[in-house]
């Protein structure tokens, strides 16, 4: 019989990035559904609600992922306190807006090894544990951006493309045991990343209007995106069917009409069509 609450599957959690936005939403989903969460901010002021309204279910953990050896670290001591994760999300993430040849390569370079890297080393700390056990999952937050590239955002969209690839090949590799890899795709969702957004400045090689349209279309998708409630009654879903998988989530626009008709176009035509999106035509 299928399971009806997470907690029938997964006992204990841990998600990156619990502080706000869709790690907080997902935190709260497993609690609410029985879990155990460990769930992760850079400064651990920033999980004092959480840890408040779920005092004895859920513990704080300061992680950052600039650091991948203490980041490393940080999740294993929690494994071993935890008796070993059922589920692990890597959510945490931002967001840098930038023109790519303008851009200080060090602020670019720390945006793979922060969301690409480093999120491939806790995947990998946290994957040696669920095999060996034969049981649990491993969800890693990519973005629609993996098929959808987001103007002024090159090293954005190579890590979520990256850890894409990285979901498919360990789906493949893990299919026939008792873990299972979920694939995460959100749309735009109304959450604190817009906010967070770096936006270094510009050596202006591009006209800056194009820029500053680029920006506010970006802008307006997300502020009239869904709550991140509903990207974690989607994660929930796709957790009960405890198969491995792609879960594309968001508007209906983008997380199902978009990806249906770039099956049957040129790539051509969704550059233009991605363009107009931006207003960068
Ligand atoms: N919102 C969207 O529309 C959307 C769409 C597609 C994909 N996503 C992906 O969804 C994930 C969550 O995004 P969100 O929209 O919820 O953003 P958000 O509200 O800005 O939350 C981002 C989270 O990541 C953490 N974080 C940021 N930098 C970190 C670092 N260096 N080390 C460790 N933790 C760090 C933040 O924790 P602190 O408290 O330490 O700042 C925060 O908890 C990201 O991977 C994002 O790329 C979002």
């Amino acid at each position: 019989m299928a399971a009806t609450r997470v907690s029938a599957l997964h006992r204990t959690a841990f998600v990156t990035g619990a502080s706000t936005g869709l790690g907080r939403a997902f935190a709260e989903m497993l609690l609410a559904d029985g879990v155990r969460v460990w769930g992760t901010a850079r400064d651990a002021a920033r999980l004092a609600p959480l840890a408040a309204g779920h005092a004895g279910n859920f513990t704080a953990v300061v992680l950052d992922l600039r650091d991948g050896a203490q980041a490393e670290a940080g999740f294993r001591a929690a494994d071993r306190a935890a008796g070993g994760f059922d589920l692990v999300i890597n959510n945490a993430g931002y967001g840098v807006f930038a023109e790519f040849a303008a851009t200080d390569f060090s602020e670019w370079a720390e945006q793979l090894e922060v969301m690409l890297v480093n999120t491939a080393r806790l995947s990998h700390a946290a994957l040696g544990g669920l095999l060996a056990r034969n049981r649990g999952a491993l969800v890693n937050i990519s973005s629609l951006a993996a098929e959808f590239p987001l103007p002024f955002q090159t090293a954005y969209n190579i890590a979520k493309a990256g850890l894409s690839a990285l979901n498919e090949s360990l789906m493949m590799e893990v299919s026939g045991t008792g873990v299972v890899i979920l694939d995460v795709r959100p749309g735009d969702y109304r959450t604190d990343f817009e906010g967070s957004v770096r936006r270094p400045p510009s050596g202006a090689t591009v006209p800056s209007p194009r820029l500053a349209r680029a920006w506010a279309a970006f802008v307006a998708m997300m502020e009239s995106g869904p709550a991140p409630a509903h990207a974690a009654a989607a994660l929930r879903r796709a957790l009960l069917r405890n198969r491995s998988g792609t879960v594309r989530i968001g508007r209906f626009f983008q997380a199902v009409v978009a990806p249906f008709m770039v099956r049957f176009g040129s790539l051509a035509l969704k550059r233009r069509i991605q363009a107009a999106y931006f207003n960068l035509t």
